[in-house]
C-alpha cells in the first residue's frame, strides 16, 4: 500500500496502478477519455492532467498525464489546481474545435462521454468561428453508423478493434489534423465483436445504426438488467423498450463474465422479440386446419373459453407429459415440472444432446478441475482448445481467449518493469511473443491466427489426441491404443505447454456432438490437476439453459416418446420448444398424433405451434423474468 496526498489530504492506495485508475476508484472526477479499463492507457488525449509536486515544499508543481503516471508512495497531486483545470478546459476547447455542435441531434446524445467532459472540465462557451474539417463517412453495414466528424481521435476505437479483438478491417488513417478512423473501403466490418465500438467510442463516431433505424432517443428508454439468452455463457445485458418494442440491448457490466464486451450476436440478435412472427394471442385449432385467434376485444369471454378448453386437454388424473426447454427459464421449466409431475417432465433435449450436457454436469461436479470464468479463461497463461469452435458455440469466450495468448508474454514488460496499464509499452515490449494455445478442431476457426499449435481432424482423432495429452501429463491416465507418431509428439508438446503454465485451461464442449472428445478434455484437466497444477475446464454448451433444464431432472426427448407408445398419453405441454429441431420430423409427428391433446407454450411460430391444439403466447427474454443456468 502507499499512501499519497491529494490537494492535501491523504488517502491510502494500491502501489503500483496509475494515477487515474486510483483516483477514479477514490471518487475524484478526473476528465478522460483515451484511457479505458480494459485498454489501459496510453496517453494520446492529455485530458487527465493532475498537477505533482516534488514534495511539500513545492507550490508550483508540474502538470502530469495522470493515466500515465504510476502510484508512489509519499506522491502529492492536485486535482484541483487553476492551471491545471484550464489546461483540462483548453484540452476540450481544441477537440471542440472541429466536433460538429449537433448534440439535440446526435444518436450519442444522453451517453455521450464528450458531452459529460466537456461540461465536467467547464468549457461552455465557442470563441471560435471557423469553417470546421469535415469527412465523408463510410457505409460499415447493417450494424454500425459512421460519423467521422464526430472524431475526437482518442484511437480508442482501433486499440480496441485491432489489438483486443484482432480486427483487420478497420483502421487509422493519414497524418496530423487529418486521421481518419475506417476501412480503406466502405463495406462491412468484419469482425464479430464489432458492435462494442458504439460503447468504446467516447462520441457518436460509432453508432447502433439498429437503434438509430427506428428513430429513438436513449432518454425515451425503458430499460432493465437482462442476460443474453444467445448461447450459454449468461452474458449480462441491458434490454431498452420503447412503446412495447425492443430497442437496444447494451453491455452490463460484469466482473466474471462479460466484462465491458458483448458479441456481436448478442447486442444485435435481438429483432426477433419485435418480429410479426411472435405469438401475441391465443391460438386454437378448431378444425382439421383451420386455427382461430381469440382476440383482445373479447378477453374474457375469450380467456374462460380456453381455460375451459385446457381443462379438457389436461384432464385431473390422467397421463400428461411435459416437454421443457433448455431455452426456457428455471422458473418456465419448473412450474411445467411442478403441473405434470417430475416422472412425466422432460427436458426437451435430444438423446445425445441431453447426454452431452450430462457429462459436462458431471465433469464440472465430480472436479478437481474448477470450472473456469471468462474471467479465469482471460487469465489462463495456457489453453487447449478441443474440439470446439469458440466463435461459433460461445463467442464472448473467443474474445476472452484471445486475452488469454498475451498472458505468458507479459514477463517481458514486468522483466523491464514496465507496468502493465501502460498499454503502448507493453505491445512494444511483447511485440508478436504469444503464449501457448492450442486448437484442436475438425474446421478452421478464428483463433487458429493466433495460436502456436493446431490440429486438424474428426471428433474421434481429436478424441484421441486430446487422451494422448492426457496420458502424456500424467502416466497413470488411460494409454492410448496405437498411438501414431505423430500426435504423440503433438501431445507431448500440447502437454509440456500446459505444464509450464501456472493458470492452464483445457476449453472443449458439446459443439463437437462426441462424448469422448468431453472425457479427453476432462481427462487432461484432472491430469494436470494430479500434478499439482490448479488446471481449469471451460466446457460449452448448447443453448442458455442447458444446465439449468437439466439440474430439474429432467429425461430426454426419446423417453418421452417411448412412453408414450407404451402407455396410454392424454395430452403433452410443450413450453417454449420447437420438437422438430430435437429430433426426425416422422418421429415427432407420431408422438405428438399419439399424445392427441397438444398444448404448445412459446413466444414464436414454429412447426410444433403450428401442430398444437392450443398455443399460448409466452414472454421472452425481454419481457419476463427468469433465472438461466451458465
Ligand atoms: Fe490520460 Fe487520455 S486519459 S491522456
Amino acid at each position: 500500500m502507499a499512501e499519497i496526498y491529494i490537494d492535501g489530504k491523504g488517502y491510502e492506495v494500491q502501489e503500483g496502478r496509475n494515477l487515474l485508475s486510483t483516483c477514479l476508484s477514490l471518487g475524484f472526477e478526473i476528465p478522460y477519455f483515451c484511457w479505458h479499463p480494459a485498454l489501459h492507457s496510453v496517453g494520446s488525449c492529455r485530458l487527465c492532467a493532475v498537477k505533482q509536486f516534488k514534495d511539500e515544499n513545492d507550490h508550483s508543481g508540474r502538470i502530469v498525464m495522470s493515466c500515465m503516471t504510476p502510484v508512489s508512495d509519499g506522491m502529492r497531486i492536485s486535482i484541483d489546481d487553476q492551471e491545471v483545470r484550464e489546461f483540462r478546459r483548453s484540452v476540450i476547447e481544441w477537440l471542440m474545435l472541429n466536433h460538429p455542435h449537433d448534440c439535440p441531434v446526435c444518436d450519442e446524445g444522453g451517453e455521450c462521454h464528450l458531452q459529460d467532459m466537456t461540461v465536467l472540465t467547464g468549457h461552455n462557451y465557442r470563441r471560435t468561428h471557423f469553417r470546421k474539417r469535415t469527412y465523408r463517412n463510410q457505409y460499415l453495414g447493417p450494424f454500425l453508423n459512421h460519423e467521422m466528424n464526430r472524431c475526437i481521435q482518442c484511437y480508442r476505437c482501433v486499440r480496441f478493434y485491432k489489438d483486443y479483438a484482432g480486427g483487420k478491417d478497420l483502421d487509422v488513417f493519414g497524418a496530423h489534423h487529418h486521421v481518419y478512423f475506417g476501412r480503406f473501403e466502405d463495406g462491412v466490418l468484419e469482425n464479430p465483436f464489432s458492435g462494442n465500438l458504439v460503447e468504446i467510442c467516447p462520441t457518436g463516431v460509432f453508432t447502433d445504426k439498429t437503434f438509430k433505424n427506428h428513430y429513438t432517443r436513449k432518454w425515451d428508454l425503458q430499460t432493465a438488467p437482462s442476460l443474453c439468452v444467445h448461447c450459454g455463457v449468461g452474458c449480462n445485458t441491458i434490454a431498452g423498450e420503447r412503446c412495447g418494442l425492443l430497442r437496444r440491448v447494451y453491455n452490463r457490466y460484469h466482473g466474471e463474465i462479460n466484462g465491458y464486451f458483448l458479441c456481436d450476436r448478442g447486442r444485435f440478435g435481438y429483432e426477433f422479440v419485435n418480429s410479426p412472427l411472435r405469438i401475441r394471442t391465443p391460438i386454437m385449432r378448431t378444425g382439421e386446419k383451420a386455427a382461430s385467434r381469440t382476440g383482445s376485444g373479447k378477453m374474457e369471454t375469450a380467456g374462460s373459453h380456453i381455460l375451459r378448453r385446457i381443462g379438457t386437454m389436461l384432464p385431473k388424473g390422467k397421463t400428461i407429459l411435459g416437454i421443457g426447454s433448455p431455452r426456457a427459464s428455471l422458473e418456465a421449466n419448473f412450474a411445467l415440472r411442478t403441473l405434470v409431475g417430475p416422472d412425466r417432465f422432460y427436458s426437451g433435449m435430444s438423446t445425445r444432446e441431453h447426454r452431452l450436457v450430462e457429462l459436462v454436469l458431471e465433469i464440472l461436479t465430480r472436479g478437481p478441475a474448477e470450472a473456469a470464468s471468462l474471467s479465469r479463461a482471460e487469465n489462463a497463461d495456457a489453453v487447449f482448445i478441443l474440439g470446439e469452435d469458440i466463435l461459433t458455440t460461445a463467442p464472448r469466450l473467443e474474445l476472452a481467449l484471445r486475452q488469454s495468448v498475451l498472458q505468458k508474454p507479459k514477463s517481458i514488460p514486468v522483466d523491464l518493469d514496465i507496468p502493465l496499464w501502460n498499454a503502448n509499452a507493453v505491445r512494444v515490449a511483447i511485440e508478436d511473443e504469444r503464449g501457448p494455445l492450442s486448437v484442436a478442431t475438425p474446421f478452421s476457426t478464428s483463433l487458429d491466427e493466433v495460436a502456436s499449435r493446431i490440429f486438424r481432424g474428426s471428433p474421434e482423432d481429436l478424441a484421441r489426441l486430446g487422451f494422448a495429452v492426457a496420458r502424456a501429463v500424467d502416466r497413470h491416465a488411460p494409454a492410448v491404443r496405437d498411438p501414431d507418431k505423430e500426435v504423440s509428439a503433438l501431445a507431448a508438446a500440447i502437454a509440456r505447454g500446459l505444464e509450464d503454465a501456472e493458470r492452464p485451461l483445457i476449453v472443449s464442449g458439446t459443439g463437437c456432438g462426441s462424448e469422448a472428445v468431453l472425457q479427453a478434455a476432462a481427462n487432461v484437466a484432472w491430469a494436470l490437476c494430479r500434478k499439482g497444477k490448479k488446471a481449469a475446464v471451460f466446457l460449452t454448451v448448447p443453448e442458455c439453459n442447458s444446465l439449468g433444464v437439466l439440474l430439474l431432472g429432467g429425461k430426454c426427448i426419446e423417453a418421452a416418446f417411448r412412453v408414450s407408445e407404451r402407455d396410454k398419453v392424454h395430452g403433452v405441454v410443450v413450453v417454449e420448444n420447437d420438437l422438430f429441431r430435437r429430433a426426425e420430423g416422422g418421429r415427432i409427428g407420431s408422438f405428438l398424433r399419439r399424445c392427441g391433446n397438444v398444448l404448445c407454450i412459446d413466444h414464436l411460430q414454429s412447426r410444433t405451434t403450428e401442430s398444437a391444439d392450443l398455443v399460448l403466447p409466452a414472454a421472452t427474454f425481454a419481457e419476463g423474468s427468469g433465472t438461466l443456468i451458465n
